[in-house]
């Protein structure tokens, strides 16, 4: 009943949302991730439909429920989340980069189990970089001429305020979201530091849903401003 009440302050919109951690594989059975519940980007992506918009979800591998009204579309890697998003981002006007993306993937992924030998003997692996996809898609020319908004999170262990505002400007996105520590891994609270070109601006402790739903708010102001 709330969500029906929601105001319609992204009527027209349409939102992709990227959520969960990725998994990059070793080998067929094993491989590395980042730890993320998808909570709130699930959040997100409920409040933004609640606001009238049109909303894709890219989730990597988590357990949740899709949200009502919500076109989902589950990756696993981040190559493969990059890929959903540059399906899904021409049609987008607000992009909201929740996800925990790894950093580095294997370099070369064994085809087959990696057998340990018996001698004790460690895998020797060797890591390249994923690409940045919130960063790649605030370079995009849309993005520039302000037909496409974009959101970054930032979850940070320390000196938050310090770290958002550098990440913000070194991805070029107009607002950047922290966590307010500690971390809030796979919780329902969270309490977040909105960080944007006119200063910064907290919205405390609640649950992530109703954060998500001041946050599409907030979002919302901003649309209307650039
Ligand atoms: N992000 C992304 N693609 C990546 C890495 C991050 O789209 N390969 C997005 C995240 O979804 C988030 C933002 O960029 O919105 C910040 O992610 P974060 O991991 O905090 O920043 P990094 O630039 O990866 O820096 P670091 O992990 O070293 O703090
Ligand atoms: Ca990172």
């Amino acid at each position: 009943l709330i969500a029906f009440f929601q105001p319609k302050v992204l009527a027209g919109q349409h939102v992709l949302v990227t959520a969960g951690p990725t998994y990059e594989a070793m080998d067929p059975v094993r491989g590395i991730t980042n730890l993320s519940s998808g909570k709130m980007g699930f959040s997100i992506a409920r409040a933004a439909r609640e606001a009238g918009a049109e909303v894709a979800l890219v989730a990597g591998p988590v357990h949740l429920s899709t949200p009502r009204g919500v076109q989902r579309v589950d990756v696993r890697s981040a190559l493969d989340m990059q890929a959903a998003v540059a399906k899904h981002i021409d049609a987008a006007s607000v992009f909201v980069a929740t996800a925990a993306v790894a950093d580095w993937r294997v370099a070369d992924v064994a085809g087959q189990k990696i057998k340990k030998d018996g001698s004790g003997q460690l895998p020797q692996l060797s890591f390249v970089e994923n690409p940045d996809i919130l960063a790649g898609v605030a370079q995009s020319a849309r993005a520039k001429n302000g037909a496409l908004y974009c959101v970054g999170f930032a979850a940070e262990s320390h000196d938050l305020l310090k770290h958002a505002t550098a990440k913000r400007e070194r991805k070029g996105v107009p607002l950047l979201v922290g966590n307010i520590g500690p971390a809030t891994f796979g919780l329902d609270d969270n309490a977040l530091l909105l960080v944007d070109a006119q200063g910064h601006q907290e919205l405390p402790h609640a649950n992530k849903l109703t954060l998500a739903r001041q946050l599409v708010g907030e979002i919302a102001r901003r649309l209307k401003t650039v």
